[in-house]
């Protein structure tokens, strides 16, 4: 592992410029040490796996040029792997009973999916958001409040402290009849909290005193994991009824970290019978493993590519890689 958190920090975000620079900087001494620590040489290696999307462009181009480069100079096959499957993967990793069937709540920086995981490689979204990802919620709330970046942990940690019933927050979504989510009216509530702080409304205005944040992060925090869980419930009787003896309710992904959702959807997996798992915090952030381990699915069931694939920003979980335009495949 090594984190650009540090680097990212002092502008409150990621600056994909940098990112990518970044990457290209650290790959060759990441790949070399994760060997190494293996204690394994590239001629133990019987495939690479990859992540083509979805992401910051700069820093996938980066990684599926890598991994091109080294396929060709080694002759070992390439495995692309999709981020979330890796997210998904993690839990694998930490938790030797799971076997699909299961339910998996996938929520991180960019992405908020409800995925049945049907078996090794095969998955149905049942829901997904329509707007903000679940950590990009967190992260804006924490921006608003002045709390720094990654804005999860920050809010976990103020929310400790703080009254999670002062403030009603809305529900969005909370009626509809699917499984979806959404967390842009939830974001714009809270901002309109902070707002009412100042006579002419203006948010820059604001200084909140630590009681008033550690209560807005508290009724955020908690209102968000209600959002989650609300919708979980609905999948699950979903995935109940679908696989009857599906034992597991699994989550992933950086915001699968928080202590008070985990405790949420461990209530939530006993009320409908179900287990509930999610992996270490080493795990929810350790690309690499989880990335390795899903390619290892794909890779057992012959799932390999050429060189012909591409990267994206944007691409369904549940499609394979795009292939590269003139190379029969889908154009861009
Ligand atoms: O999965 P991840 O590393 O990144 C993506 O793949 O996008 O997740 C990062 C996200 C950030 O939005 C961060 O604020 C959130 O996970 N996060 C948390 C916590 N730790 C990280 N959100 C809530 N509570 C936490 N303890
Ligand atoms: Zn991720």
């Amino acid at each position: 592992i090594l984190s650009q958190a540090d680097m990212h920090a002092l502008y409150g975000g990621v600056v994909p410029e940098i990112a990518s620079r970044r990457h290209s900087e650290a790959i060759v001494g990441v790949v070399k040490e994760a060997l190494e620590q293996g204690g394994k040489t590239l001629s133990q290696i019987d495939g690479i796996a990859v992540t083509y999307a979805p992401g910051l462009i700069g820093a996938l181009l980066v990684g599926v040029n890598f991994a091109k480069g080294l396929s060709l100079s080694t002759g070992l096959p390439l495995v692309p792997v999709h981020h979330l499957r890796g997210h998904i993967a993690s839990n694998y990793l930490s938790n030797p009973d799971l076997e699909p069937p299961f339910l998996c709540l996938v929520v991180s920086g960019g992405h908020s999916h409800i995925v049945q995981v049907e078996d090794y490689t095969k998955l149905t979204i049942l829901g997904r958001t329509r707007d903000d990802a679940a950590g990009e919620a967190f992260d804006k709330v924490a921006k608003m409040l002045g709390l720094g970046y990654p804005g999860g942990p920050m809010i976990e940690k103020m929310a400790e402290i703080g009254d999670e019933n002062r403030f009603v927050l809305p529900h969005p979504l909370k009626n509809s009849n699917d499984c979806n989510l959404s967390f842009s009216g939830l974001k714009t509530a809270v901002r309109k909290i902070i707002e009412s702080y100042d006579e002419s409304g203006n948010i820059e205005h604001v200084i909140l005193s630590k009681k008033d944040t550690a209560d807005i992060c508290a009724c955020f925090q908690k209102t968000a994991a209600e959002c989650l869980t609300e919708k979980l419930a609905k999948a699950a009787d979903i995935f109940r009824q679908k696989y009857p003896a599906g034992k597991h309710l699994v989550a992933a992904g950086g915001v699968a970290a928080n202590g008070y959702l985990r405790r949420r959807l461990e209530k939530l997996a006993e009320e409908k019978g179900l287990l509930f798992a999610a992996p270490p915090l080493k795990w929810c952030t350790d690309n690499g493993a989880m990335i390795a381990w899903a390619g290892l699915e794909r890779f057992a069931k012959g799932l390999s590519d050429g060189l012909d694939f591409k990267p994206r920003p944007r691409w369904p979980l549940d499609e394979t890689a795009p292939k590269a335009a003139g190379a029969g495949g889908v154009k861009a």
